[in-house]
């Protein structure tokens, strides 16, 4: 991907560059087809007479690599958040360019259904500008609030109100006065300080290019001349350097080269530098593009820089100014905005992308969510599809960032759901928190290994899931019992018995759920630590979580036994009167009734209880212990 999207990207700054020297503005539409959006933009398009259309045929050429229009967009969207991309996400936002005498636009068009907030921010994380529109005849609706909160959200500080259809409204001055009157009030709310209010209409032609003979009462900027005019903030140069590594590129034994986008700052050659997060120094040597070296590059380009020292550095490691590096942390606290079509689960383990770095991460309980109307901050358990809110999330570990307000590249990332590969949520880091920064990792010198030599045995965890009244209980207890009698040291981790204890406080909401396996995971790891072998008995119905609790032991330590059990069997046996309650309705959220369970894929063990008896089933498991060679002494 990197390969591919940087062809593109290297043949399309080319390409500008043989143009004059003209800004770029990078621009986003928000507001609903009624409002006319898509013909505001065929006008701008059409006016402006310099479509490039056969300049993209060209490019299309050009670009090896990037067949389709797709690849096209990606490329020419490098600057966007650089993880969204490789993710391949476009999520229906369509990228249009144009050009005028006094500059070049790129305009992400975004639709306003029900989706919106996801098209908006994937649109909206690079651009400079947002045009909002309204119907005159309307005024501000809701939506008007919340593409103007989500501009503020994610850093557009330039905003042009566009009051469409004033035809329709016989082009008066005073409808458009109190349109823009009140939405001044929420844009001052909304902490949007540059906004400038337009009124139009775009199927007539007034004031999107020309100045209308209509409006004569009004003395501002057509939707053009603004777009010419706005100011192109270039904090990104301004602020330090930053890079983060896309990949090492080593064609030959005599090169070792760091590919990227620079999305922050300035590189010479000569320059120290800091590899985040190891921490390492070193000095550029050369900054080569293909077609040449360069003495300076800037935020924006895509270069590879080779250093003078040989040091580590890896793809997902961040390239920055020695003397104003990043922080490096594993605990922020995030503006999040959800895009997963099931609410977010606290607890629950999600990949995060930040810059060109993937790693593990779970979101806390949110602080609050936003109601966007009234920008009132509400109490949550959770955030869903299109929510706002304000969460602590804790990464698998250390990255380096920093805040989303210093830099929209190396402060924004994206969550993805590690089961469907879908990108679930966006985040903009507010700070890191301290005490990530203050506990540190206490080396201790009788460790696992000292633990299970002195036990004599190789310490395990057997999972066992399944429904209620599967058997899970009753083969655990079984298997235990023979280990104990062959001399092995164990614990059995049963989900009745520690909901009386550790997990008292949590129910069978999916939520409490995700909480309730995190948590007995964390204790499973920390037995196999002291050198036993934990049997897990809990119904465990997600397979995410299961999957997280293989993850935090060693590959070889983790055995899944799938206690398989027909619901219909279960529910017959129905040895606790639970599934009786469940279908008369007096037990919510009860697993197989009104709750999923996610049956494994890849058990190492399937216990068929249609077939086989506790004992055999028991039997069977300490064979199959033996051979993977948990019964054997340590190595
Ligand atoms: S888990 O889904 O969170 O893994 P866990 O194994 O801890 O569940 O607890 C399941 C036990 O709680 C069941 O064996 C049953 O006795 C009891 N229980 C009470 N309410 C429920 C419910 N709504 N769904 C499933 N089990 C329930």
């Amino acid at each position: 991907m990197s390969g591919a999207g940087s062809t593109s990207v290297d043949a399309v700054a080319r390409h500008f560059e043989a143009q004059e020297r003209k800004t770029l503005l990078r621009f986003i539409t928000c507001g609903s087809v009624d409002d006319g959006k898509s013909t505001l933009i065929g006008r701008l398009l059409y006016e402006s007479k310099l479509l490039y259309d056969d300049q993209l045929a060209t490019l299309r050429a050009e670009s090896k690599g990037a067949g389709s229009d797709d690849d096209l967009e990606f490329a020419l969207l490098l600057d966007g958040l650089a993880a969204e991309r490789e993710q391949q996400i476009t999520i229906d936002v369509a990228y249009r360019f144009f050009s005028t005498d006094r500059r070049k636009f790129i305009v992400a068009d975004t639709p306003g259904h029900e989706q919106y907030t996801r098209n908006m921010v994937t649109g909206a994380s690079t651009a400079d500008a947002a045009i909002i529109l309204v119907d005159a005849r309307k005024g501000l609706l809701t939506q008007t609030r919340r593409h103007s909160y989500l501009t503020s959200l994610l850093g557009i500080r330039h905003v042009a109100l566009a009051v469409n259809k004033m035809d329709l409204v016989a082009y008066s001055k005073e409808a458009f006065e109190r349109i823009e009157r009140e939405y001044r009030g929420i844009a001052a709310q909304m902490g949007l300080d540059d906004v400038v209010c337009i009124p139009l209409s775009a199927s007539r032609g007034d004031n999107v290019t020309q100045a209308s003979a209509a409006t004569r009462w009004y003395g501002g900027p057509t939707l053009l001349e603004y777009l010419e005019t706005v100011r192109i903030d270039d904090d990104a140069q301004a602020g330090p350097f930053r890079m983060p590594v896309q990949w090492v590129n080593r064609p030959g034994a005599h090169f070792r080269g760091y590919a990227g986008r620079i999305v922050g700052g300035v590189v010479r050659p000569g320059d120290r530098l800091r590899v985040l997060p190891s921490g390492r120094q070193s000095t550029v040597a050369r900054i080569v593009t293909r077609d040449g070296d360069l003495d300076l590059a800037v935020a924006g380009q895509s270069v590879t820089i080779t250093l003078g020292d040989e040091i580590d550095v890896s793809r997902g490691d961040m390239l920055a100014a020695a003397d104003s590096p990043p922080g490096v942390a594993d605990q922020f606290e995030a503006g999040i905005v959800w895009m997963g079509e099931e609410p977010m689960l606290p607890g629950r383990s999600y990949l995060l992308k930040i810059g060109a770095k993937t790693v593990g991460a779970s979101l806390v309980t949110p602080k609050y969510k936003l109601n966007v109307d009234t920008l009132e901050r509400l109490p949550a358990r959770t955030l869903e599809l299109n929510g706002i809110g304000v969460c602590n999330i804790n990464l698998h570990a250390p990255v380096a960032f920093d805040p989303y307000a210093e830099n929209r590249d190396t402060g924004g990332f994206i969550l993805i759901d590690r089961l469907t590969n879908a990108t679930v949520g966006a985040g903009l880091i507010h700070f890191a928190l301290r005490r990530s920064q203050n506990v540190h990792w206490q080396a201790v010198d009788v460790d696992k290994a000292a633990h299970a030599a002195l036990k004599g045995q190789r310490p395990a965890v057997v999972w066992f899931t399944g429904l209620s009244g599967a058997g899970k209980s009753t083969i655990a207890n079984l298997v235990e019992k023979k280990l104990h009698a062959l001399g092995r040291h164990t614990y059995l981790l049963d989900g009745d018995n520690v909901r009386h204890g550790l997990n008292k406080d949590l129910g069978f909401t999916e939520a409490d759920r995700v909480e309730n396996i995190r948590r007995v995971a964390e204790v499973a790891r920390l037995m196999v630590d002291a050198g036993l072998i934990v049997l897990v008995s809990f119904i465990s119905p997600f397979r995410a979580e299961r999957r997280m609790a293989r993850a935090l032991v060693e590959q070889c330590e983790f055995c899944e036994v799938f206690v398989d059990a027909p619901l219909g069997v279960a529910e017959q046996r129905d040895t606790k009167g639970l599934y009786a309650k469940a279908r008369r309705g007096e037990l919510r959220n009860f697993t197989g009734i009104d709750s999923p369970y996610e049956p494994p894929e890849h058990a190492e063990i399937v216990v068929d209880t249609t077939r086989t008896a506790p004992e055999s089933a028991a039997e069977a498991i300490v064979a199959h212990l033996r051979d993977a060679g948990v019964l054997d002494p340590p190595r």
